[in-house]
Parts: structure tokens; sequence; C-alpha cells
């Protein structure tokens, strides 16, 4: 475990309401029009094991138990959704575009959490095993936008789940908890500007994949 693999990994961050899984829908079909196969999935979720771990934790139901228990159940499903889909998928080739991936816990139970940060990161090592994005394309957006976007996909008798139901400042610590994580680490993860128009952000996002993660098909 832990090895490099032969697919590529590419990973979508945001806010609530960013357009993450829109663009995520965009950019299989764009690596598909290449030849190449893709998976797409989500976190948390992407397994059955981690589909039962995301409907708990969004319930709300682990809130009162604070943020590391949080961040324990996340990574379980994390390990699952790495062994079960992840891996094996990126072991035959596909390239995997995951809506979420780590830096939603450094950034909602770490920064925001405030989970001492080397123990969050001894948590991530032990999920992930070495099984790092190789590119993490963080959508970046005023929280006052995201958070419209996001009530207007709910259905009208629809509750807001665990943490869309959170006050302004927290989807505010939550952007700037983003842009500290690409700025930490910019060989791996590029911003984008999620108030642009989706066809724009959209080649924006297609745009990086180029750059980043040149590939024979897309020379
Ligand atoms: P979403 O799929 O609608 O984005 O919902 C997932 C929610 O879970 C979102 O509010 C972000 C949150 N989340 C964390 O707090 N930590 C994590 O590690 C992940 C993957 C998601």
């Amino acid at each position: 475990m832990g090895a490099a693999a032969p697919g590529r990994f590419i990973t979508l961050e945001g806010g609530e309401g960013a357009g993450k899984s829109t663009l995520a829908r965009h950019l299989k079909d764009r690596v598909e029009a290449l030849g190449l196969r893709v998976t797409l999935t989500r976190e948390p979720g992407g397994s059955p094991k981690a589909e039962a771990i995301r409907e708990v934790i969004l319930s709300g139901q682990v809130k009162r138990h604070g943020p590391f228990v949080e961040a324990l159940m996340f990574s379980a499903a994390r390990i699952d959704h790495i062994d079960r889909l992840i891996r094996p998928a990126l072991e035959r080739g596909d390239w995997v575009i995951c809506d979420r991936f780590i830096d939603s816990t450094r950034a909602y139970q770490g920064a925001l959490g405030r989970i001492e940060a080397g123990l969050l990161a001894e948590l991530e090592a032990v999920t992930i095993d070495g099984l790092m994005p190789d590119l993490t394309l963080i959508l970046d957006l005023d929280p006052t936008i995201g958070l419209a976007r996001a009530a207007r996909r709910r259905a009208p008798d629809e509750a807001t789940d665990r943490f869309e139901g959170e006050a302004l400042a927290f989807h505010s610590t939550l952007r700037q908890a983003y842009l500290a994580i690409a700025a930490s680490e910019p060989s791996r993860c590029v911003v984008l500007d999620a108030a642009q128009p989706p066809a724009v952000l959209a080649q924006a996002a297609w745009s990086a994949i180029r750059e980043r993660l040149p590939s024979p098909q897309a020379a």
C-alpha cells in the first residue's frame, strides 16, 4: 500500500454551494472524451460503508461528541472508500475525480473544529497511507453566495445538513482555511474563482488539469 498508482487522482474542494459536483461531472466528460476511464466519486461516501457513515454524520448525530469524533468518522469512511474504490480504480489506470477529500477534514474539523494540527496530521497519514491527490482544485467563493446557492437547491421541506446550518462566520473561516491550505501546498493545489459562470469555471479547471497533469492523450 502507499505506492504510486498509474491513474490520476484529482480532488475538488471548497465551501457549500461552490459548484463542485457540477464541475466534477463536467470534468469526467472531458477526461472521458480523451479516451480515458474515469471514476467519479465523493466524500464522505463512495462505498456502501462510507455512504452509511455519511448519513450518520450529516444527520448531525455525531456533532455532540465534538470535532475529533467527527474527524474519526470521516476518516473511517475514507479508509473504506480508498480501499474499496479509489485505490483499485487508480491501480487499473482510471482517473479518479473525488468531490471532497483530506482538505475537507483539515478545513472543517482541523481549522474550524480546532483539532491540534499534529494530531490531525497523524490521523490523516494513517488514513490515506500515502495516497495524496495529484491535483486539488479549490473552488473559492464568497460564502454568502455559496449558502444562497445551497439553499436554492434544497427542497422546500428539506432541513440544512450538519454543516450548512452553521453561521456565516463559520463559512468565512472555512474559506480562509482553504486558502491557507492552497498557499501551503502550491504544487498540489490550484485556487479557482467559483463566482465565475459555470462554463468559465470549467474551462479554468480544465486548463489547470492540462497544465499540471499532462498526459499523452491530452497533449
Ligand atoms: P457535501 O457532500 O454536500 O459537500 O456534504 C459533505 C459535508 O461534510 C460538507 O458540509 C463538508 C463536510 N465534511 C467534513 O466536515 N469533513 C470531511 O472530511 C468531509 C469529506 C466532508
